[in-house]
């Protein structure tokens, strides 16, 4: 039975990206339309939004539409763009006033209000186009409202007369906290009883936590985050909230797009390879190690990291452990990301410290990406706390050995490698300290020097399959089971 969703998505592949969200916005959209689902994305229509590209067009019937976020007053109009190759519909909700800033988020006064405006001109569009979804899959603190505004202000809307709700949380280190002054910004009068009200008294409102309690379905990006965030350690404050929820929280893995993540048809790549050509993969490291100025042999073993430098992916650990493990051994690194300026200000000193042997890249760049992907070696991810982690698995695919921390969806798709067995994808270590990661590195420097052992490794781990396909379907059983089908 087709399903109609609406796919409500801060960013979204190939629109706009900041990290996985995106990736994973864009990619189950387009499984689920392959499935046979009528499913759509609302996006905001942000400046950085290649126009030439995706051709947005107007909809007339949908063009200067008032948007009232409580006391607040603002206009916007949608266009439908198609996602290029699946033929996905997306709608921009266009708004300058809002979107056209100079990134995605922002720490501006107003982000809140910026996300809220997006949740609710969403549902209004729904409305306007006459789509009546099945399920509003909503995601992440952006979209976490809709819940709570389907079940007050579009109570009475036709259009979501059978709608049921699914929030997935992709990263609970992002809850979008407000202050509780701003309390008139939800324009929920008579029942504002419905906030959190331990919350409103400690003076602040949390978007992330009114999706944790009103969402019909919630789901994260991992089986072993969905336990994680019950507890203490992992739950960031909504712990408690989520323990209510438990039965309704299921972990989900992320998928991989291997149409655009696989070396045997990379569109970056200008050679391609699988397991049993790993000549090309060795050629391709020997062209990037020119191209990027390493002076390392082309036999020393090259680290990759691609990440936005946060506290969550751990690079902490790496402060202590690197600048060792680079006097100490053969060993180059490729870092690519920014952020935080504390870590950027490292990898910078570091490639000052042992120049030729490691570069930092401080930006953002997707086919760099793809290159480090294919290039490397080994990739780093020593995160702190990781919902999914998209990397691993493309790192995986690449033959290029992750080395991560057992948290989340790291310890979900990597398994540590047995020489013993010759069973395993990847290096593995459990504690989040200095030297669990430095023994971690120090193992995959070990295989690495064993050939045989190494190509086993990297053979393990391109043979995993990742795809959307199989994950896609786990969200229509949900779905399915909210719809009553
Ligand atoms: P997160 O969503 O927490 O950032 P994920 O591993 O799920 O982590 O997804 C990150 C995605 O963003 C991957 O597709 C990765 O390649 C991409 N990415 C992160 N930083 C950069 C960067 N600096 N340049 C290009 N791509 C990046
Ligand atoms: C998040 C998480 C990451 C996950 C991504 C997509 O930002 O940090 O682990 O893969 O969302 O779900």
């Amino acid at each position: 039975m087709s399903l109609g969703v609406a796919l409500l998505a801060s960013e979204a592949t190939p629109l706009s990206k900041t990290g996985g969200l995106a990736d994973v916005a864009g990619a189950l959209a387009e499984c689920l339309h392959a499935a046979g689902h009528d499913a759509r994305l609302f996006t905001p229509g942000y400046a950085s939004i290649d126009r030439g590209r995706f051709a947005p067009q107007p909809l007339p019937a949908l063009q200067d539409i008032p948007l009232e976020v409580g006391p607040h007053r603002y206009v916007f109009s949608v266009s439908e763009a198609r996602l290029p190759g699946s033929g996905v519909r997306a709608y921009l909700i266009e708004c300058p006033q809002l979107y056209a800033r100079a990134s995605l988020y922002t720490t501006d006064p107003d982000e809140h209000l910026r996300f809220l405006a997006f949740t609710r001109a969403a549902l209004i569009a729904c409305a306007r186009l006459g789509f009546s979804p099945d399920i509003v899959h909503l995601n992440d603190w952006h979209t976490a409202f809709g819940p709570l505004m389907l079940r007050t202000q579009f109570a009475q809307e036709a259009a979501f007369a059978r709608a049921h709700t699914v929030l997935t949380i992709h990263n609970i280190g992002y809850q979008g906290v407000f202050g509780a002054e701003a309390v008139g910004d939800l324009a929920l009068g008579e029942q504002a009883y419905l906030l959190h009200q331990d919350d409103l008294r400690a003076g602040h409102i949390n978007p992330l936590r009114h999706g944790i309690l009103y969402a019909e379905a919630l789901t994260t990006v991992s089986p072993t985050h969905a336990r994680e965030i019950c507890t203490d350690e992992y739950g960031m404050g909504l712990q408690d909230s989520l323990r209510m929820r438990e039965r309704d929280l299921t972990g989900i893995l992320n998928g991989v797009d291997y149409s655009v993540w696989d070396p045997r048809c990379d569109p970056h790549l200008p050679r391609h390879f699988d397991a049993q050509h790993l000549g090309a993969k060795a050629e391709l490291k020997r062209a990037f190690l020119a191209r990027m100025g390493f002076t390392t042999a082309a036999a020393v073993p090259l680290a990759g990291i691609v990440s936005r430098l946060a506290v969550q992916k751990g690079f902490d650990l790496t402060f202590e452990v690197l600048p060792r493990m680079l006097e100490g051994r053969e060993l180059a690194l490729m870092v690519l990301g920014m952020g935080e300026a504390r870590y950027e200000q490292f990898f910078t000193e570091l490639a000052e410290r042992f120049p030729g042997r490691v570069i930092f890249h401080r930006g953002y760049d997707d086919a760099l990406a793809h290159w480090i992907e294919a290039s490397a070696d080994l990739f780093l991810m020593p995160s702190r706390y990781e919902p999914c982690g998209l990397n691993q698995m493309y790192s995986l695919r690449y033959g290029t050995v992750p080395v991560v921390r057992r948290t989340g969806g790291l310890a979900d798709s990597v398994e540590h490698f047995d020489p013993v067995t010759g069973s395993g994808t990847g290096v593995v270590f459990n504690d989040f300290d200095a030297p669990a990661l430095e023994w971690a590195l120090n193992s995959a420097l070990d295989w690495y020097a064993e050939p045989k052992l190494w190509r086993q490794i990297m053979r393990n781990g391109m043979a995993q399959d990742f795809s959307w396909t199989r994950q896609t379907e786990q969200y229509v059983q949900i779905y399915q089971r909210l719809a009553g089908r």
